[in-house]
């Protein structure tokens, strides 16, 4: 879920609307506001934003100027998405009313006590109980900040809030507990949101709330303070976004405009792990030393979704580089497998976001079981890369579209320079080896920016795909990870049933399901492996199975075994994964908007979970 606040000099319903359009990536099964008059103007809507902009618009009460509020867009998680489940929430009597991110872990036990105390409720939200709880102690202390730290001490679970009580005017609340809050200072007012896209077509300079912090504003004043109520000075930051990043341009979707910014993406994530003195990778941009590197003997990755995906390419490629062997984990599986993790195991957390619960919960356990911990994330200053001992920010910029290209992409490219300082700390490649690695991983942002032209190339074959129910995805190796991801796009904004199988595995079981006209997409870029990759289309074409290729130049396969053969310009196989996505991506979103789908927001799902 997403919020965002606005108290200062202005229109607040625009510029709440305009913020919730920015944080519609974080849920959009929900939308509401809530303006301050007395009583509160609450409007909310189910689905995107634009039912809650029509809902706005014909509100009598909303018209009226007003220069405070909140807003939210919501991901549901307690209670279906429905208009009583949507926030903002009022407390029974009315006092307060509020939006939160995160899930409140005790609810059922509050919602206890306060129904003994005489409150009722209207929705099946953790958040109602939050609302009423707050009035709860606000009408005991009748002192906000006393009330506000009462109820930190009640809460278990993860939340960031924005508040507004309605005996003062002109003051807004916020506080956090696990789930981000920052809070944009602009020349007219303060706006606390999710995160710093929010306000960015307002202000660039904002200040960041630490965890159990309290924040209140009024027009010009700012005041934060901590768990036991003392204030604290912080200093402000320029968020060094650009408002154009956050914005589509020419472009008909974020999606299609992230995939054309991932050769600049790649480009920066190579700059940011050079050394400035000698154009070497540096073992710094990791944040760790020569002798960490030397000291790991295992790797173990944790990840959710697509950065689970590029966990399988960094094992693959950190495992033929360095010899270090490498097992991937889903998050959310981790502290349920009662892990057993060995001296000199390194744990790697990967996440665009840096924010996502199930992989934020790993690392904890995994630092808990005494692990290092290093991150690869996205976003800076998130949890994820806070609570590690070590972090590499990939340089994708603001990923906006809910199915990651340019992240994921970055993602890869972090894995192989991590692979190859790992190699090279534990002499497994000699310096010749590294500097036509580092050279060859130059030449992969005007590789991916060539396979930008493969968007024509792959309309026919979408054409083709997008009526099919099921679509199977092969690859052995390298391939196989990164037909994960293929396939995962695919499905993720097309709702195409699409799998990924271990071409050797096929036949091992699925390959039951193969009947005439089956669409199997094959990722061949291997070499070594190609032979054997392509008796297994033989084996699914000879099943009447309709089969299309993504190889890689200079590989031979039969024009004859394929409806459609795409080819990615040559790289060494242990980048191919880098070149192959891109085609990948594009069939995605071809097949979406073929479909009339909106690729940006597919249905029930948010780019950021930050609930487990
Ligand atoms: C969500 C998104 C996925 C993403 C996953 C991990 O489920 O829908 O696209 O891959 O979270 O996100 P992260 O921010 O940790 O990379």
């Amino acid at each position: 879920c997403g919020i965002v606040g606005f108290v200062g000099q202005g229109n607040a319903k625009d510029i709440l609307l305009s913020g919730l359009s920015r944080l519609e990536y974080r849920g959009y099964d929900s939308a509401g506001i809530a303006l301050y008059s007395r009583p509160f103007t609450v409007v909310k809507a189910v689905g995107k934003l634009n039912e809650l902009k029509k809902k706005i618009a014909a509100s009598k009460e909303c018209e009226l100027p007003c220069s405070m509020g909140i807003g939210h867009t919501r991901w549901a998680t307690h209670g279906k998405a429905d208009e009583k489940n949507a926030h903002p929430h009022l407390s029974m009597h009315k006092e307060v009313v509020l939006v939160h991110n995160g899930i409140i872990e005790n609810f059922a036990d509050l919602k206890n006590f306060l129904q003994e105390k005489g409150y009722s409720f209207y929705s099946d939200t953790d958040t109602e109980v939050a609302v009423n709880l707050i009035e709860y102690f606000y009408l005991k202390e009748k002192d906000v900040l006393k009330a506000l730290l009462a109820v930190q001490k009640e809460l278990k679970g993860s939340y960031a809030f924005a508040i507004m009580f309605k005996d003062d005017a002109n003051t807004l609340y916020a506080m956090r507990k696990d789930s981000p809050l920052v809070v944009g200072k602009g020349e007219n007012g303060f706006y606390p949101a999710s995160d710093v896209s929010a306000f960015l077509d307002y202000t660039k300079e904002f200040y960041k709330l630490e965890n159990k912090e309290i924040l209140s504003i009024t027009e010009n004043e700012i005041h934060i303070y901590n768990k036991n109520g003392e204030e604290v000075k912080r200093s402000s930051t320029v968020a060094e976004l650009d408002s154009s990043m956050i914005h589509k341009g020419e472009y008909l979707h974020f999606m299609e405009k992230e995939i054309f910014e991932q050769p600049q993406a790649v480009k920066d994530t190579l700059l940011y792990a050079c050394n400035q003195e000698n154009n070497c990778f540096s073992y710094e941009s990791f944040s760790m030393r020569e002798r960490d590197f030397k000291e790991i003997s295992r790797i173990r990755v944790i990840a959710c979704g697509s950065a689970y995906h590029a966990g399988y390419v960094l094992k693959s490629v950190c495992e033929r580089l360095a010899r270090v062997p490498v097992q991937v984990e889903l998050a959310s599986e981790f502290r349920y497998n009662h892990p057993i993790l060995e001296t000199g195991e390194l744990v790697i957390s990967i996440s665009q976001s840096g924010e996502t619960a199930d992989t934020l919960a790993a690392v904890r356990e995994a630092k808990k079981l005494g692990a290092k911990t290093l991150s690869i994330v996205n976003v800076i200053g998130s949890a994820i890369a806070g609570e590690s001992d070590f972090v590499f920010y990939t340089q994708a910029g603001p990923e906006i579209a809910v199915a990651t290209t340019k992240a994921y992409s970055c993602q890869l490219v972090a894995g192989y320079i991590f692979s190859l300082l790992l190699a090279k700390a534990k002499g497994k490649i000699n310096d010749t080896e590294v500097h036509s690695l580092k050279d060859e991983l130059f030449l992969l942002p005007g590789k991916i920016q060539q396979c930008l032209s493969l968007d024509s190339e792959t309309l026919p074959m979408a054409k083709k795909l997008k009526d099919d129910k099921n679509i199977f995805f092969l690859g052995r190796g390298l391939d196989w990870a990164v037909s994960m991801e293929g396939a995962l796009k695919l499905k993720e904004i097309s709702y195409i049933h699409c799998e990924s199988y271990s071409s050797g595995e096929l036949k091992h079981g699925t390959i039951s399901l193969i009947e005439k006209n089956s669409p199997v997409i094959a990722l061949i870029s291997q070499e070594d492996l190609a032979t054997k990759s392509i008796s297994n289309i033989h084996e699914v074409k000879s099943r009447g199975a309709k089969c299309f290729a993504f190889t890689m130049e200079n590989i031979s396969v039969e024009e004859n075994d394929f409806t459609q053969i795409l080819i990615v310009p040559k790289t060494r196989p242990l980048f191919a994964g880098s070149l192959l996505v891109v085609p990948l991506q594009f069939l995605s979103y071809q097949v979406s908007l073929l479909k009339g789908l909106d690729p940006d927001k597919p249905r029930n799902l948010a780019k950021s979970v930050t609930v487990e």
